[in-house]
């Protein structure tokens, strides 16, 4: 019998968010899930009753009736106890937990012989997991919205203008802590035409925030900042001093800061101080993000906005609320995601497999039974950072089922071998002289071809192709000796239109040439660590 994924209403006071919107309930459905819905449970990110109705679930009147007739539930902030309440034995519960933090819930859950999964438990240097990653969708959001609601507080333009009335120079924004919501807020700064800086303690983030168009502000201090996973570690006191200095130097230069620093299972560092409020031009805004932690900034008011000698400090923690429409689209695809995982027979019917690691990770309690915290997680094979902020890359296999740069099984090989020598030998034997010069050039360069292009990452093919279109111009010497004058006592001078020919594919191989090189080296930047 399929399950029916319920979908409340989130009664967290002001929560906007929907766990699931209308496109995926349709896939959900296809998966061979029913859905319920709870009426008005989209209302605060603009979805109405009709529009999931309209794919194929079922509205129902209230929050008892939905969580009596599922057999799972899809919600966004964790549950209260009232809903605890309403859980029925057996169900399973995806949603944000954090467990580390709500220690009660989890043992009231657990007394209700539930399994919950914990999105935000989930193994996020797993470069599998990405897709179901909604803690990075929920952070690029509010990185996007921190910087809309600095440029709201702020009066002036984030651009630099020359307008009739005189020269506006660009605003400077500091980003502090270049995690995900970090990186989000420093591109949508720079998109906007501001000057962005960014520094974070963990030094490989750097060329990130280069290849963003910012500008790394460097801590005169060594020491490494990563804590591991792609987090960072609590510095020592030398370090947070020469950081604190140059924290100062960029409050007094620049127009908005906007704070992301944060380390696991600690309080927010206080990066930004009173002093360094106070010495801010009037006018100034402060994002803080980590309010809920505490907050980066010592003047910060968690959830509300302040204004603090002269400066503007935003502490809202409600960011990804904020923009509801897109949180709920980006959270209901995570969902759905890890929904494709538990149910591979696409028949409504789930398998929580704990020996899966990110299904292990997540898992936080199995049929009542508390399963958090994980075993610790094996040794990622790639950095962690760099797994965290990839772009996620279909694994490429080719048709006999191997990837490139993978070997061939030998027996494979062999057969291949052997019929190329076979043809080899065909082609030595019957065709003619001149076509075995021309053929033996073409051979090695689909060799050099080959091995060019097949070891070459898959993601840097554009760039490759750019350049190959560069070394194309090589036709330029041809051009370049029809146009040569011609020397005195030889004949056959050139016709003045094919010279003329000739000066145009000049300058169009050299556009080709130079323009070719440029484009590789602004791609390559954006790969370069
Ligand atoms: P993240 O862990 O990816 O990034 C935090 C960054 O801060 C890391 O790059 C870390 O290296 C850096 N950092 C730590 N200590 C530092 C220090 N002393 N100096 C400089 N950099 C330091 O976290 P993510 O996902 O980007 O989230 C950022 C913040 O936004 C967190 O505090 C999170 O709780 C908060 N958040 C706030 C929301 C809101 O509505 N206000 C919603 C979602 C997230």
């Amino acid at each position: 019998m399929p399950l029916t994924i319920g979908i409340p209403k989130e009664i967290y006071a002001g929560e906007k968010r929907i766990a699931s919107v209308p496109d995926v309930v349709e896939k959900l459905i296809k998966l061979g899930f029913a859905v319920s819905v709870e009426t008005g449970a989209g209302d605060g990110a603009n979805f109405a009753d009709q529009t999931y109705s309209a794919v194929g679930a079922k509205i129902v009147g209230s929050a008892a009736e939905l969580w009596s007739g599922a057999d799972m539930v899809f919600k966004v902030r964790a549950p209260t106890t009232d809903e605890v309440a309403m859980m029925k034995p057996g169900l399973t519960l995806i949603s944000f937990i954090w467990p580390a933090q709500n220690p009660d819930l989890m043992q009231q859950l657990a007394a209700r012989k539930v399994t919950v999964l914990a999105i935000d438990s989930l193994p996020r240097t797993l470069s599998r997991a990405q897709k179901m990653d909604a803690l990075t969708s929920m952070a690029g959001i509010t990185g996007y919205r921190a910087v809309i609601e600095a440029a709201n507080q702020f009066g002036r333009f984030f651009n630099g203008q020359i307008t009739a009335a005189g020269k506006i120079p660009p605003a400077k924004v500091f980003v502090a802590g270049a995690g995900v919501a970090g990186l989000a807020a420093l591109g949508t700064a720079v998109s906007l035409g501001a000057i962005v800086r960014a520094n974070d303690t963990r030094a490989e983030v750097a060329d990130q925030v280069k290849s963003m168009g910012g500008e790394f502000v460097k801590v005169d201090y060594e020491e490494e900042g990563s804590g591991g996973g792609g987090y960072a570690k609590v510095m020592s006191e030398g370090f947070q001093a020469a950081q604190r200095a140059m924290y100062a130097q960029q409050a007094k230069d620049v127009d908005i800061i906007i704070t992301t620093a944060l380390i696991p299972g600690k309080p927010a560092p206080k990066l930004i101080t009173a002093e360094m409020v106070q010495s801010m031009k009037p006018g100034s805004v402060i994002v803080d993000l980590a309010g809920e932690q505490g907050g980066n900034c010592e003047l910060t008011v968690p959830g509300e906005v302040v204004v603090r000698h002269g400066v503007t400090i935003v502490g809202y923690t409600d960011l990804p609320s904020r923009l509801s429409k897109q949180s709920s689209t980006l959270y209901a695809t995570n969902l759905l995601r890890l929904t494709e995982e538990l149910c591979k027979t696409k028949d409504g019917l789930i398998n929580v497999n704990m020996e899966d690691e990110a299904i292990r990770g997540l898992t936080v309690i199995k049929d009542g039974e508390i399963t958090w915290p994980p075993p610790a997680p094996k040794p990622p094979a790639t950095p962690p950072q760099a797994a965290k902020a990839a772009v996620p890359m279909p694994e490429k296999k080719s048709a006999h089922g191997h990837g490139p740069g993978e070997p061939m099984p030998a027996g494979k090989l062999a057969v291949v071998f052997g019929i190329g020598a076979a043809l080899f030998w065909l082609i030595g034997a019957f065709a003619p002289a001149a076509f075995l010069g021309h053929f033996t050039v073409f051979v090695l360069a689909c060799f050099v071809g080959y091995m060019v292009v097949w070891n070459v990452t898959p993601a840097l093919h554009t760039p490759l192709m750019s350049v190959t279109n560069a070394i194309s111009s090589i036709i330029a010497i041809g051009a370049l000796v029809q146009i040569a004058p011609p020397l005195s006592g030889v004949l056959n001078r050139p016709d003045d239109w094919i010279r003329g020919l000739a000066f145009v594919g000049i300058v169009l191989t050299t556009i080709n040439m130079f323009g070719g090189f440029a484009v590789t080296r602004r791609m390559l930047a954006m790969f370069r660590k």
